[in-house]
């Protein structure tokens, strides 16, 4: 919402993973035991040059911790947080640790390539959000959108069309797209080269049942699975119906070992985030065509790569349901 509420008042947020977490915790005098920045997010006056930014990496590493204590019920998060915590005059300058924008930026090529399956082209028109403000910076509809939306809790039974998927890409994976209408080409996220998108479709017109591989830069989907999926999708969603009843559900997953060999422990809150991003950009283009949506942080992490043929290296992070919302009667 920052990225593209920025973009609405020429303000543009640079996001920044890394920094010293006590200093910036002290100085918003957060009580520790219940809080901590996961995010600074400084604001740019766009208006004023000496603050028009380069576009620079965003994260730090932190060290890997690989000898745990024994961390009671409930307390794992916090611990977690603290673990990954970057100190104060630590090591972090040192050359070696330092995360090149070139590391980042070097992948040219979608990740999974399967050569003989089928792979559906999702290249289409940018969703038009309309008519843009007074001061005719951004797209009103977008802010009114951020305003208005809602998580959806009902699906009707009426499939997505090939077009609106499309149309949730396109706005979601492919920002670029949008800077003629005032948005953010290339908004800040921590890795994305560390985050992967499949997609279990169970009632889009004009697309086989099954499970994809969103391929960005190519711009298609890859299929992987040919079957629908609607009952393992309920069970793997805690029996919530939103996964049975939608008729698209996106997985966010990221390669946790090679997340953290990248950037240590704290690859664990970048991913996360880096995955919400996505799930919002989704959730408002969703709202704004007039579709259902969702997320599902609920499900379960030990079962959900083998039923969909998600690869083995990929967790799941994160789950965006998408269908049409139920309307009462
Ligand atoms: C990370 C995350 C995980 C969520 N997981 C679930 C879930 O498992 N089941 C569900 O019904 N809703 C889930 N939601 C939707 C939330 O219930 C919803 O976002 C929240 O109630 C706030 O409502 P709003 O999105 O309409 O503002 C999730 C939302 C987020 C951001």
């Amino acid at each position: 919402n920052i990225e593209l509420a920025g973009a609405l008042s020429d303000y543009r947020p640079h996001l920044i993973g890394g920094f010293a977490d006590e200093n910036v915790n002290e100085l918003l005098y957060l009580d520790l035991e219940q809080e901590g920045a996961i995010a600074v997010i400084p604001l740019a006056d766009q208006l004023k040059v000496e603050q028009n930014l380069p576009i620079a990496p965003t994260v730090l590493p932190s060290p890997t911790e690989v000898n745990y204590p024994d961390i009671p019920d409930g307390e794992l998060l916090g611990y977690l947080h603290r673990a990954t915590e970057i100190k104060q005059g630590g090591d972090w300058k040192a050359k070696d640790n330092t995360v090149k924008s070139t590391e980042i930026d070097q992948q040219l090529e979608d990740k999974y390539n399967f050569p003989f399956c089928d792979k559906v082209s999702t290249a289409t028109n940018p969703i038009d959000w309309g008519e843009l403000t007074k001061s005719g910076n951004a797209p009103k509809a977008c802010l009114d959108t951020i305003l208005k939306r809602r998580s959806t809790r009902a699906y009707s039974a009426a499939n997505l069309t090939l077009e609106e998927l499309k149309a949730l890409l396109d706005f979601t994976y492919q920002p670029q797209h949008y800077i003629e209408q005032g948005l953010d080409g290339t908004p800040d996220y921590f890795d994305l080269s560390l985050i992967e998108t499949f997609i279990a479709v169970s009632g889009v017109n004009d697309l086989e049942e099954g499970c994809y591989y969103y391929a960005p830069k190519a711009q298609e989907l890859r299929q992987i699975r040919f079957k629908n999926f609607r009952k393992e999708l309920h069970f793997l969603c805690l029996g919530q119906d939103l996964g049975r009843d939608a008729r698209a559900v996106v997985f966010h997953t990221a390669d946790l070992q090679k997340a953290v060999a990248r950037l240590g422990d704290r690859a664990y809150r970048y991913l996360h985030m880096d995955a919400g991003h996505l799930g919002q950009r989704l959730n408002l283009a969703a709202i704004y065509l007039g579709l259902g949506v969702s997320g599902i942080g609920g499900f379960f992490d030990d079962q959900v790569n083998e039923v969909l043929g998600i690869p083995v290296d990929e967790a799941v992070v994160y789950i965006t349901t998408l269908g049409r919302p139920r309307t009462r009667l």
